[in-house]
């Protein structure tokens, strides 16, 4: 393994944190790193926001569900759906932007925004530091609008906590690779045999944790799945003039 994919087969999200700051060269090296990843036709149609300020911080917390290790680290990264800035491409070669009402237009910026995340994650794990994703401020997304005063055609997709890490965590198991990696076609048959095990696998990881509230996976994802754990993402994202489409 070299370096980099010893990184990758390393990663666990990181919920504890040192105050120490985030050096500004850090910062900006996984920035630029992240700016260098490919984005669908060129469109770049990703912008990353920088929270320091502790204050605001605590508010970014609050909207995510009350999430404390957005507070404890020193730096937030909202990853932006701007469609804000594309529309001033397109508008100049005199035409009218209408991808961003469609879902084409917002799985594209999806998945432009997880290799924008993804990258980040990398870079930052690259330098010593830890992460975790946020997806949770997208149980708010009016709020976040309102905080980062974004303007209608984007939308706050999900976010990076990163900072020095205090307590590190454990490695999270996986399910087998055989239901991630198919080969020539899809093959769903060791599904159901390698979800039992896994449900065992990760009971166990919890009580290693002593994690009493660790649930299998299956139950993990009955209580999430069972409902749009996020509604108001439908909604904000019409308003800001996302996701109009029939
Ligand atoms: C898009 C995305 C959103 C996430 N949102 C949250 C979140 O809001 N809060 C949180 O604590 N973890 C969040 N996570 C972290 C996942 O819970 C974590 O990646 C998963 O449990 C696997 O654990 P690991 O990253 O330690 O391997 C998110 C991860 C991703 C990729």
């Amino acid at each position: 393994m070299n370096e980099t994919l010893r990184i990758q087969c390393s990663h666990r999200s990181i919920r504890s944190y040192k105050p120490d700051p985030v050096s500004e060269e850090m910062l900006n090296n996984i920035i630029v790193a992240a700016q260098h990843a490919p984005t669908s036709m060129n469109a770049q149609e990703i912008s990353l926001i920088v929270v320091r300020d502790a204050e605001r911080k605590a508010e970014i917390a609050e909207l995510a569900g009350s999430q404390p290790w957005i507070s404890q680290a020193p730096v937030f990264i909202t990853i932006v759906i701007d469609f804000h800035k594309t529309d001033l491409g397109v508008r100049k070669a005199g035409q009218t932007q209408i991808i961003q009402e469609s879902i084409e237009g917002f799985g594209v910026a999806a998945v432009d925004a997880g290799i924008v995340l993804g990258t980040m994650i990398t870079a930052a794990e690259s330098l010593g530091l830890g992460v975790v994703p946020i997806g949770g401020i997208r149980r708010n997304p009016q709020g976040m609008i309102d905080l980062l005063a974004l303007p209608p055609l984007t939308f706050p997709l999900v976010g990076l906590v990163i900072g020095h890490i205090e307590n590190n965590a454990p490695q999270k198991p996986r399910l087998a690779l055989k239901t991630f990696r198919h080969d020539e076609h899809y093959d769903a048959s060791h599904y159901a045999d390698a979800i039992d095990v896994y449900d065992a696998e990760i009971l166990n990881y919890w009580q290693q944790l002593n994690r009493a509230d660790g649930m299998t996976w299956s139950n993990n994802l009955g209580a999430a799945l069972k409902q749009v754990y996020f509604p108001h993402v439908r909604p904000v994202a019409a308003m800001q003039g996302l996701l109009n489409d029939k």
